[in-house]
């Protein structure tokens, strides 16, 4: 087992890595839970068939549980399911001393995180990952859901008691949701420094290859890299706007494309490549950007994907974003591995390089 301890704001947290963790809950959160009353677990309905019973029979050997299922998918992280976990939670008397779980990816994260956060105006809440991108989700304390005006608008930082990450669970999650998962870590490699990056492109050339024993070593990496990060800027003050690299043409893609069209890693990962080629334009970069691509390909991200949109719907979804200040865009660039910076570049200069390498 590794372990990540976290420094946030509120509390340091620990972040558990291994295969077959599961196993061990009772064991592992012995301690952390001491002196708590109940247990909310929350499951993510396709999750709910693999892993709850043994989650729940851990569990029960530390504290009375009570199962709530959600729907998986984004749609879940609704004012609407937030409202009926939060009546189910009072229905099952759960109290200041109780303690939500999480068992699921970024959507049961965020969605129990959130609604702890709010339930006798805080409980404290657990971890347990089951998807790879949630290497990104559990660590950092943003929790949320979605409004019907966009993503993840409304939300509370709190952080969590502990994450549990069972990479056992992993095995059952479908390609496309390694991909998307993975495409977060390939930023965490560019955010940290050549070693990292080298290490991923030398190993990983496919999908099958992202599946690796070695995956536990590179989810600590990552997460390792991400709180780096967040410890010098919980609340998104400065450092961690880096964390958006690739982000900005990524959530442009999501957005316009459709949710569900494309997954959030895909438009991350075609939103890496545009800001190495924004980099290199600004004079803040040398990327060989066919190398990059390459790469990038061969693990199945559509580098290409903008082309599917004209450059005018990109720059108005670019101005639009939660991250845009004052309808201007600011861009996340990187001069190399590990040398991240931002910078404000203008709407013309994003169109003029959008019809030059998409059209
Ligand atoms: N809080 C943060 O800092 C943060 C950071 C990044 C992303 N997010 C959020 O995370 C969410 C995306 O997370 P995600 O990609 O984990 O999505 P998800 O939670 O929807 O899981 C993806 C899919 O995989 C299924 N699944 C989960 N675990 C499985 C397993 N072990 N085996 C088989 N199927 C499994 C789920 O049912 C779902 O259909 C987004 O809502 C995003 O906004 C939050």
């Amino acid at each position: 087992m590794e372990t990540v301890q976290i420094q946030a704001e509120k509390r340091s947290y620990p972040v558990m890595i291994g295969e077959g963790l599961r196993y061990q809950l009772a064991d592992v959160l012995k301690e952390t839970t001491a002196g708590k009353s109940r247990f909310l677990l929350v499951v993510d309905e396709a999750v709910d068939a693999l892993y709850r019973e043994e989650t729940e029979s851990q569990l029960a050997r530390l504290l009375p549980v009570s199962t709530y299922v959600m729907p998986g998918g984004e749609q879940s992280k609704s004012v609407e399911e937030l409202s009926r976990l939060w009546e189910f939670a009072a229905e099952s008397e759960m109290d200041r001393k109780s303690v939500f779980v999480a068992l699921g990816g970024g959507v049961a994260g965020d969605l129990t995180g959130f609604a702890a956060a709010g339930y006798m105006r805080g409980v404290d809440y657990i971890q347990l990952p089951t998807t790879l991108l949630a290497q990104d989700s559990s660590v950092g304390g943003k929790t949320g859901i979605n409004l019907h005006a966009g993503k993840n608008l409304a939300g509370a930082f709190h952080p969590p008691l502990a994450v549990i990450y069972d990479t056992g669970t992993l095995h059952t999650l479908p390609d496309a949701e390694w991909r998307s998962g993975f495409a977060e870590m390939i930023k965490h490699a560019y955010l940290d420094g050549e070693a990292f990056l080298q290490d991923l492109k030398a190993r990983v050339q496919s999908v099958e290859d992202m599946k690796s024993p070695e995956v536990a070593s590179w989810i600590k990496r990552s997460i390792e890299v991400k709180a780096r990060i967040v410890e010098e800027d919980e609340r998104e003050q400065g450092v961690r706007a880096f964390l958006n690299l690739g982000h900005t043409l990524g959530h442009a893609l999501e957005k316009e494309m459709g949710y569900g069209r494309i997954t959030h890693g895909e438009g991350v990962a075609a939103g890496l490549w545009f800001a190495l080629a924004v980099s290199n334009n600004e004079g803040a970069g040398h990327w060989d950007l066919e190398k990059e691509k390459a790469w990038l390909e061969s693990l199945g991200y559509p580098v290409d994907a903008p082309g599917r949109l004209s450059a005018d719907t990109i720059v108005e979804s670019m101005k639009r974003d939660k991250k845009a200040s004052h309808g201007e865009i600011h861009y996340v660039l990187l001069e190399k591995p590990g040398k991240p910076m931002t910078a404000k570049v203008e709407e013309n200069t994003i169109r003029q390089l959008l019809d030059r390498y998409y059209k």
